[in-house]
Formats: structure tokens, C-alpha cells, sequence
């Protein structure tokens, strides 16, 4: 085993074009069969793996320096090209050579991550805090959308500038911070969670991002009248989903909204009568509804 990981690095180590910026997509590949090595993720984290040789085990951290380095550098270029305001254009042609969305190869299943997800964080470069804030029993714990779904969720809703977005339960901010970056719709996060919310914030501040606001709050107190389209990534289930969702019956009383859903929570909104499917439900996990005119 020890020889086919050196025989790998080995190779690696000559191949010096694998740190010219557009080989990222590869690079990507690499840093993640490193980390999936045994017990080279701990290693670097402290113990020394005995199954390791010391050789090998500088030689991997060495390889694995140059290939984040030379990602940092393209993921900074993209940094730049959203501060300046084009950012859409350079994360898009980015996102295509990482990986299609539209390939379907890469969709292991509906909440896998991959390199998309690594794209996503080294553009944000958001530190995940550790919370702070009690979750009530219906309320679900942060994990991100996987950043494939949120580039399906902008193209499916046909997210534009008459559109202002909300994502009810945004941790983070990926999506609201995604969609602000790739469309000119106003995007709003609403998230329980305080340290969520400032780096959420700090983030938007960072990359200048004027299309993209967070508040503080539980979703039930939020105020949902300008929004056109709605996200939930099951952020909470039981009373509390049944309540945002009476809420959001009552905005689409007043116009026709769409919302995208993830994750378990698409079973009830797909039982709602004033709901129906925006184009065929498909496979990739990600549901777009969109209200009946419910003032006829
Ligand atoms: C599964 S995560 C989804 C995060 C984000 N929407 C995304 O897709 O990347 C659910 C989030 O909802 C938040 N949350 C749970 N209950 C909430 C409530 N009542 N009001 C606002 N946020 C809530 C949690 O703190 C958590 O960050």
C-alpha cells in the first residue's frame, strides 16, 4: 500500500504542471484522495502515522502546501473579480471547469459534497464558529447545501433582479451569498444562530457584496413580504415547519411565489395543495414549487 501511495506521489511530484491555475479541477482531486488517506488526515493534525515513513509523510505535506497554494491563488483571482463587481462571469467559467454542473457522474447523491464544495469555500473563505445559540427541538442543525444544488436552485427559479430571495434557516449564508454573487436579486438570510450570521455578514462586507443582507432571527418572526422566491434546506420540521408554512400560504395569497426545498422538508411542501411542481421533480434531490393563483 505504502508503495502505491509513493509510486503516486511520486509521480505527482513531476508532474509540474499541476500547479498551473487552470488544473485546479485535478488538484482538487488530489487534496481530496490525500486527505482519504488513512491516516494521513490525523497525521497532519498531530500523531505520526506508523504506517507511514517519515519520507513519505514530509513528501505528501510538501505536495499538498503547493497544491493549496496554488488554489488559494486562483480562488483569490475569483476574490478579486467579485469585489470588482464580475464576479458571475469568473465563478461561473470557474464552477464549469471544477465540475458541469450538468454531469451527472458527479451527483453521487443528493447531499454528497465535491469539488464544487471545495470551490465554494476557498471564494467564501468563511471559518465555521462553533454555535452558540440553543436549538429548540424542531429546529435542525447547520449543514450547507451542497453547492451544486444552489447553482441548480438559481437556474430552475430563474433567479433575476426582480427577484428578492430568502433562505429561511441559512447557517452560513451559501446561498443567499452564492446567488447574490451570480445573479442581481436581492438575497436575504434568515438564521437563528448569531456567530452564523456575522460571518455570514463579514463575508458579504468582504466581497463587497451590496445584494446581500442577514438578520438574525427565528424564521416564524420574519418579515417574508418582499420575497419572491423562498429556500429551505429542512431547516426545521414538525409545528415550526407547519407554521412557516402557513406563512408562506399567506404571501402566496398576495402573489405567486416559488420556493426551492431540500432534504426531507420537500415531502410537505409537496403535500400542499397551493403548491404545484415548477417544471418535473428530477433526481437530483432539489424540489422547485410554485404557488397556484390562489386569488381566483
Ligand atoms: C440544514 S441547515 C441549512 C443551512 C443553509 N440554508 C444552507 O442550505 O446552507 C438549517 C439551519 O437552519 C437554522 N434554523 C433552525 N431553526 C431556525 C429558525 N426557527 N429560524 C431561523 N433559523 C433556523 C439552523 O441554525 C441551521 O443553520
Amino acid at each position: 500500500m505504502t508503495d502505491t501511495w509513493d509510486a503516486w506521489i511520486s509521480r505527482l511530484e513531476r508532474d509540474h504542471s499541476l500547479l498551473e491555475p487552470n488544473r485546479l479541477r485535478q488538484r482538487i482531486e488530489v487534496l481530496d484522495r490525500l486527505e482519504s488517506h488513512p491516516t494521513w488526515g490525523a497525521g497532519r493534525g498531530g500523531g505520526a502515522d506508523p504506517r507511514l515513513s517519515t519520507e513519505l509523510h514530509d513528501r505528501m505535506g510538501l505536495l499538498c502546501a503547493d497544491l493549496e497554494a496554488a488554489n488559494q491563488r486562483v480562488y483569490a483571482s475569483i476574490r478579486e473579480a467579485i469585489q470588482q463587481g464580475n464576479g458571475a462571469q469568473s465563478l461561473l467559467e470557474w464552477a464549469a471547469a471544477v465540475g458541469p454542473v450538468d454531469d451527472v457522474r458527479h451527483r453521487v447523491d443528493s447531499e454528497g459534497y465535491d469539488g464544487l464544495d471545495a470551490l465554494l469555500s476557498g471564494v467564501l473563505q468563511i471559518e465555521e464558529p462553533s454555535p452558540e445559540a440553543q436549538l429548540a427541538a424542531e429546529m435542525v442543525f447547520y449543514q450547507p447545501t451542497p453547492a451544486r444544488h444552489i447553482f441548480e436552485l438559481i437556474v430552475r427559479t430563474g433567479l433575476s433582479e426582480h427577484d428578492v430571495l430568502f433562505d429561511l434557516g441559512s447557517g452560513l449564508g451559501h446561498v443567499p451569498l452564492l446567488a447574490a454573487i451570480c445573479t442581481r436579486a436581492r438575497c436575504v438570510g434568515i438564521e437563528w444562530e448569531a456567530a452564523y450570521v456575522d460571518c455570514a455578514r463579514r463575508c458579504a462586507k468582504a466581497l463587497n457584496l451590496a445584494n446581500v443582507t442577514f438578520a438574525r432571527q427565528d424564521a416564524r418572526a420574519a418579515d417574508l413580504s418582499s420575497g419572491t422566491v423562498f429556500y429551505l434546506y429542512t431547516p426545521f420540521t414538525g409545528a415550526m415547519l407547519g407554521d412557516v408554512l402557513a406563512m408562506l400560504r399567506r404571501e402566496a395569497a398576495a402573489r405567486e411565489i416559488r420556493i426551492g426545498t431540500l432534504g426531507p422538508c420537500t415531502a410537505n411542501f409537496a403535500r400542499e395543495p397551493w403548491l404545484e411542481y415548477a417544471g418535473m421533480p428530477n433526481s437530483s434531490g432539489l424540489a422547485v414549487f410554485r404557488s397556484v393563483d390562489l386569488r381566483v
